[in-house]
């Protein structure tokens, strides 16, 4: 029987996961569907009461809900745990076991273009994002400093990962320049959309040798990008963590990896169309 999975999230109107899934879904002959459920923290304790009825069979789990859906499942793995955020449901006969996939979708993007075991990384900004990719580089064998424009926010996330026994130091981002490092991550909103003209990387911070990943991908290349590249420095495009927790979500409902480049693909059509 053809399965129902979906998007969940406040807002979701401008997901690209969809068309990643249907990319996937196509490439398999697969029924199942894929939709967008666009549920707002209130509703959430009601929605999941459907997702078990109706039944949905898994779900992607978005802002603002990570953190909160949690005490709605029957059962959250260990990585997803240490994160205190979810992305990923599965339905398992009315039984809702939660994941991150965040995380690895990091990790791989990361591990494809350069080696950070033992390796100084660089993360700017200290949301969601950046607790990920903390833990993605973590689990790398890296060694983590979290800049942040409130100093406070950085060490309330280097402090969530204490327990780990990792190193993890903090610092405000204003102060960058004091910094060397192998792999600079930045996670903020700054350099998004209209403001893709603004970023928080003086250019003399770049330096040939350096990788950049910036995790905003729309525009595909902003001002932090385009400075990275002149300076002779390797980047991960910012789509790639988003393509690789689809990928891993994809496995964990249906036990078997997708076709990745098609969904690259999908998502590379809907990023240059808008
Ligand atoms: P997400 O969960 O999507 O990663 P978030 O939790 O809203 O997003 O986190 C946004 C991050 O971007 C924060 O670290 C924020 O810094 P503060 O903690 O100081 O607020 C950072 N950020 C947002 N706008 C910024 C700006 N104009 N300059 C510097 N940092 C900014």
């Amino acid at each position: 029987m053809a399965g129902l999975y979906g998007v969940m999230g406040y807002p979701v109107k401008h997901s690209l996961s969809p068309a990643m899934f249907a990319a996937a879904f196509w490439e398999y002959d697969m029924d199942d569907s894929y939709e967008k459920f666009e549920v707002s923290p209130d509703n959430l304790g009601d929605f999941i009461k459907d997702v078990r009825d109706r039944p949905i069979n898994g779900l992607s789990v978005t802002i603002p809900h990570k953190e909160a859906i949690i005490r709605h499942l029957d059962y959250t793995d260990t990585h997803a745990k240490a994160m205190g955020a979810v992305n990923t449901v599965v339905n398992k006969g009315g039984k809702l076991r939660g994941y991150n996939t965040d995380w690895v979708g990091a990790k791989r993007a990361i591990e494809e273009v350069t080696d950070v075991k033992d390796k100084n990384v660089l993360i700017i900004g200290a949301g969601g994002a950046a607790a990920a990719i903390t833990y993605a580089c973590i689990q790398a064998g890296s060694m983590v400093t979290i800049l942040n424009r409130s100093l406070e926010k950085a060490v309330e996330l280097a402090e969530r990962f204490a327990g780990l026994g990792a190193k993890i130091d903090v610092g405000k981002v204003q102060d960058i320049l004091q910094y060397r490092t192998n792999l600079l991550v930045h996670t903020t909103s700054v350099g998004m959309g209209a403001d893709h003209k603004s970023s928080l990387v003086p250019v003399e911070f770049f330096r040939r040798g350096l990788v950049v990943f910036d995790i905003v991908y729309t525009p595909l290349e902003n001002k932090l990008v385009r400075d990275a590249k002149r300076a002779g420095c390797r980047t991960i495009p910012g789509y790639k963590m988003l393509l690789y927790q689809g990928e891993k979500q994809f496995d964990l409902w249906f036990g078997k990896k997708p076709r990745t480049e098609k969904m690259e693909e999908a998502i590379l059509r809907d990023l240059t169309a808008s």
